[in-house]
């Protein structure tokens, strides 16, 4: 098809060009017909201009103009006009001008869309989702996958100027299990035989480090079987990063670094570093939470110590069996005049309801007033327990106080929950409320797993134990600390990483605590621990969730609206149907059969 092209985009013209002759092409947004003269909002992804029909200047392609309707694609000749003072739109770019039209080309008629090309559309997700090709078209989601596309570039000139080479990795690899389920492709050549989806490129960064390419990155892709959440996805993107002959600190600068020059290139801001540190114990005691959210600061307080003589039965159990009783205090909650307008009792209704949803036995509530603790448990409490909680937690009348006991992690994590559900009740993070970047360190290697009996790697079985802390691996290896590390951005895991074991006896040694026997070891991970026994540097690295930064830099809720073409929560392409079935053939020749 001959059509004329582009001079200029449709978010370009401003008054500089008025009285020049302009082609434009572009889709119909909108179109306005005011008795003979028509007015079109042409847009691309550069923006939205307007363009005029008049009848008696060309009378051919105003004709035309009448068949138009939202979504044609069309060529327009014409010249650039000054607005007239009344119509003149501030909110447009261009809204200084209009471009009034010699010729018209529609290139292309459009079907009626499912919903309209803008934003702040309340059309549910799927439709969305269905129709991604027409989703994408809305400024919102030109404006996330633009961005996108800044970060790759700050990621890939950060890491080419401080000497890191972008190496790429097979996406057909073996499977070795890294905590999520493994996306396996069975192969036709190898009968029986499986590839998996890489988790992350874990093991490959690992050889290559043992190569000699002592500063590696890639973005990549990652795969995980596992339940999705609004920030994951079963293929969702990393940036990977592995270093030799470093310690901790040297990873802690190079992502510094990088989120410095992210913060000024996309936000246009300056990042103050070093960042915050928080340890994994200090985090979960005082936030109730691996990756704390810090932009309020609501503080959990453990009360053990308060209560160790009690004589009330529910605190007296969880002393005797290594519990925890925590408490939080929400200050100037429970003065009605407040701006929280203090808490009614069915509010604190909701809220047991809201932690005994999350586990809880139950939730103890406490009012400062000025006669002293009101609560109904009150009465189980001696004076003096009533004054060192009052101390402890240096409340003030009109507080109120939250106490939670049980064993200790879960919790903590309840309460944690509690503490963000407060923040989001109390409206504690406003727009203009600055944002929270900090490491959590010092995770335990392990965690133990109470339906299946056994323990599991917290981050991978690659970490390295702390070096301190290494003679305990044998005995009680749940108090063993890994130098594992997170970066966590308003309370969201943004990337996590670790210093490697890279010494083959030590690493058999961690799957051995894992329970993974030595054959068991050899079958899944021989490569990496032969590998480790010639010559293997120090090494230690990490990866962001891309996806998830993206989210987080767009101000975006969900990671589906920084990812081109998404899957649904559960693990649909609704676009084009996939997963979806295939032909007898095709599963012959793969040896599969399926089973009713
Ligand atoms: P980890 O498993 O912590 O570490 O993953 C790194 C980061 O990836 C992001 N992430 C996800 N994002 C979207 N959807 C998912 N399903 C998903 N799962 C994880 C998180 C997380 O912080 N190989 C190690 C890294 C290392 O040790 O260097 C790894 O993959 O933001």
């Amino acid at each position: 098809m001959q059509f004329k092209s582009r001079t200029h985009t449709c978010g370009e013209l401003r008054k500089k060009n008025i009285g020049k002759k302009v082609v434009l092409n572009g889709w119909v947004n909108t179109r306005r017909d005011l008795g003979g003269v028509i007015f079109i909002d042409l847009r691309d992804r550069y923006g939205i201009t307007q363009i005029v029909f008049e009848p008696q200047h060309s009378p051919e392609s105003h004709n035309s103009a009448k068949e138009l309707r939202t979504e044609y694609v069309i060529s327009i000749e014409g010249v650039v006009e000054k607005r007239s003072e009344g119509t003149i739109n501030p909110s447009l770019e261009t809204g200084m001008i209009d471009v009034r039209v010699d010729n018209l080309q529609i290139l292309n008629s459009a079907k009626t869309p499912p919903f309209l090309i803008e934003d702040n559309i309340d059309t549910n997700e799927e439709t969305r989702l269905k129709y991604r090709f027409l989703d994408l078209r809305r400024p919102e989601l030109q404006k996330n996958l633009t961005l996108r596309h800044k970060m790759y570039q700050t990621v890939r000139k950060y890491f080419d100027k401080n000497n890191f080479v972008e190496i790429e990795t097979p996406v057909l690899m073996k499977s070795t299990p890294e905590g999520a389920r493994d996306y396996l492709v069975p192969s036709r050549v190898h009968r029986g035989k499986f590839y998996a989806l890489p988790q992350s490129p874990q093991t490959y960064k690992q050889l290559l480090m043992i190569s000699g390419f002592d500063r590696y990155f890639q973005i990549v892709k990652c795969f995980r079987d596992e339940d999705l959440r609004a920030d994951r996805q079963p293929e969702f993107t990393q940036i990977d990063v592995e270093m030799s002959f470093v310690q901790q600190e040297d990873v802690f600068l190079i992502v510094e670094g990088l989120m410095k020059d992210l913060y000024k290139n996309i936000w246009n801001k300056k990042l103050q570093t070093p960042l915050q540190r928080l340890t994994f114990a200090d985090a979960m005691e005082k936030y109730g939470s691996d990756k704390p959210d810090l932009r309020f600061d609501l503080q959990m307080v453990t009360l053990n110590d308060v209560f160790d003589k009690s004589e009330f039965r529910v605190f007296k159990d969880q002393i005797e069996n290594k519990g925890i009783i925590t408490g939080l205090k929400i200050p100037g909650c429970d003065v009605p005049a407040s701006p929280a307008g203090g808490f009614t009792r069915n509010q604190l209704d909701v809220l047991t309801e809201f932690v005994k949803k999350l586990g809880a036995g139950g939730l103890i509530w406490m009012r400062v007033k000025e006669e002293g603790l009101e609560a109904p448990v009150a009465k189980f409490f001696t004076e003096k327990e009533k004054q060192n909680l009052i101390n402890i937690l240096s409340a003030k009348v009109g507080d109120l106080i939250f106490i939670l006991t049980g064993p200790k992690i879960k919790t903590l994590s309840t309460m944690g929950s509690l503490r963000l559900e407060m923040a989001k009740r109390l409206k504690l993070i406003k727009a203009d409320t600055p944002s929270s970047l900090i490491w959590v360190t010092d995770f335990p290697l392990f965690e133990w797993d109470e339906e299946t009996k056994r323990y599991y790697a917290m981050h991978h079985p690659f970490t390295s134990p702390n070096q301190e802390d290494l003679k305990l691996l044998d005995k009680s290896p749940n108090e063993v600390r890994a130098k594992a590390y997170d970066l966590v951005l308003n309370g969201n895991e943004i990337a996590g990483g670790s210093i490697r074991i890279h010494d083959s006896s030590i690493q058999s040694k961690m799957f051995n605590a894992l329970g993974i026997t030595k054959e068991e070891a050899e079958l899944k991970f021989g490569f990496l621990l032969n590998a480790l026994k010639y010559g293997a540097p120090p090494h230690g690295g990490i990866a962001f969730g891309f996806d998830r930064i993206v989210m987080l830099f767009t101000n975006s809720q969900s990671i589906r609206d920084v990812i081109a073409f998404p899957k649904t929560s559960s693990g649909i392409s609704l676009m084009d149907d996939c997963p979806s079935d295939v032909s007898e053939e095709q599963l012959k020749e793969l040896h599969l059969k399926i089973k009713n």
